[in-house]
């Protein structure tokens, strides 16, 4: 059998093009109405997608007025669509820095039962420097504590998990038996950052734990994302960047004594597709038209912890001088590392760079045919760049109208995608082993 696609919808703003809100094919519908949602699950489910992503932020941001930043809290947007979808997963962020574990393992086991083990929770330590000031944890910690408190919450809500055993329901309404003598045990967590006896209220979800999903892509996000995740996404610019994540992540995950398909790694892709290459990059010109270069800078200057670009002139071919050393900041690292790299290889004026940023934030973007678009995604998955892809298209609905219509059909024609849903849960969309519990 030819190796599989997997793919995800990433839903964001109306489409990942930073200007894609204002498009004249865009939603017509706010971004607090469930109707969209709805709209965009149901149709990524009839096209036999694992799964939707939902992403959070726990800070506005400075650039509300020239951008859309109306994001519903995920936990109950996952609920209502739990309910309007049978087969889909449906993956949502929640943060380790500014959660308690104890909250984190109950609404997400409670997720898993409601939607009949279709759900994932997208791991982040949170590096928004802003979000810090609305949690009370100011200064901000680095990203060391981050991630190393991160660690310790996986401990904290796995154990939770696990606290129930599968069986530990007898619901024996005959003898007065709700549940069985000794399965249900606390966890008595005693950490660096955590006290947490357990057992969780919750019993023991259909998929045992929410799938662990995971994006950060620093040093410390690598060595987290090969102990935890069952998911990767990532943001590359190109397919040897792509083909690099690869290797090292199913490298560093064997290191981990997991098996290397246990973790299955999705970049970005935000594809333009017209019915020829042409037609597809004057859609490219008409949304970058429609881009507001002081969001674009706003933006830049925030990922790179706030500083001035007031002195750097439009057309002025950028240096990886102009910014700071990306190892040196504590908020996110991958990111800003990949804009210096770019401006290493690529020497872009800095409108150059701020056109090629507004596409999809850093993802890898692409304008051509539906055909083209097939033979990318065979293409990477062949050279083992992916194991799949988090589609983020330009412009939402109608971009992905488009792919799926036209390449939805060329990658099951080539027998690379589903035709149907074999399994039931988000594990069995992804090839994922069902955790033992302790009890076990
Ligand atoms: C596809 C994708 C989606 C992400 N979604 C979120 C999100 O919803 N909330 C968030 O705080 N960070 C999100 N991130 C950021 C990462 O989780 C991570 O915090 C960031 O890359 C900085 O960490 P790093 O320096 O280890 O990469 C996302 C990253 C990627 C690639």
């Amino acid at each position: 059998m030819k190796r599989q696609v997997h793919l995800n919808l990433f839903i964001h703003s109306r489409g990942h093009h930073e200007a894609a809100w204002r498009h004249p094919s865009a939603s017509p519908f706010l971004l607090t109405d469930f109707r969209y949602y709805k709209d965009l699950a149901l149709k990524a489910e009839n096209a036999f997608f694992d799964s939707i992503f939902l992403s959070d932020i726990l800070a506005l941001g400075s650039d509300i007025e020239h951008t859309p930043r109306a994001v519903l809290d995920p936990i109950p947007l996952m609920g209502s669509l739990a309910a309007i979808t049978s087969k889909i997963g449906i993956i949502g962020t929640a943060s380790t820095t500014y959660v308690e574990p104890y909250n984190l393992a109950r609404q997400f086991a409670s997720l898993d039962h409601l939607s009949n083990g279709r759900v994932a929770w997208n791991i982040v330590t949170t590096s928004s420097a802003e979000a810090a000031t609305n949690y009370s944890d100011n200064p901000q910690a680095g990203i060391e504590e981050r991630y190393g408190r991160a660690d310790e919450f996986m401990t904290v809500v796995n154990s939770l998990w696990d606290s129930w055993a599968e069986d530990a329901v007898l619901d024996d309404r005959l003898n007065g038996q709700y549940t069985l003598p000794g399965r249900i045990q606390p966890i008595n967590h005693h950490g660096n950052f955590y006290d947490v006896n357990g057992p969780l209220t919750v019993p023991r979800g259909p998929q045992g734990r929410p799938v662990h999903v995971q994006a950060g892509s620093s040093e410390p996000g690598r060595a987290f994302a090969a102990k935890h995740g069952e998911a990767i996404f990532t943001a590359v610019l190109e397919k040897s960047a792509a083909q690099d994540f690869y290797r090292d992540i199913k490298s560093r995950v064997i290191s981990q004594g997991r098996s290397p398909d246990q973790c299955v790694i999705m970049p970005g892709l935000s594809p333009v597709i017209a019915s020829t290459e042409a037609q597809a990059h004057q859609y490219v010109r008409e949304l970058d038209e429609l881009g507001n270069i002081d969001t674009g800078l706003k933006r830049l200057s925030v990922a790179f912890g706030g500083i001035d670009l007031s002195h750097i002139d439009l057309d002025r071919i950028l240096v990886p001088d102009d910014f700071p050393d990306p190892e040196t900041l504590q908020g996110g690292v991958s990111r800003p590392k990949l804009i210096v790299d770019l401006i290493r290889n690529e020497q872009p004026t800095l409108r150059q760079l701020l056109s090629k940023l507004s596409g999809a934030r850093g993802h890898y973007t692409f304008a051509g045919t539906a055909e083209q678009v097939a033979d990318l995604m065979e293409d990477w998955i062949n050279d083992k760049a992916a194991d799949g892809f988090n589609l983020m298209p330009p412009v939402l609905p109608e971009m992905f109208d488009i792919f799926i219509a036209e390449v939805i059909p060329l990658l099951q024609q080539r027998g690379i995608f589903r035709t149907h849903y074999e399994g039931v849960t988000l594990r069995d969309h992804y090839g994922l082993m069902y955790p033992d519990s302790q009890f076990k």
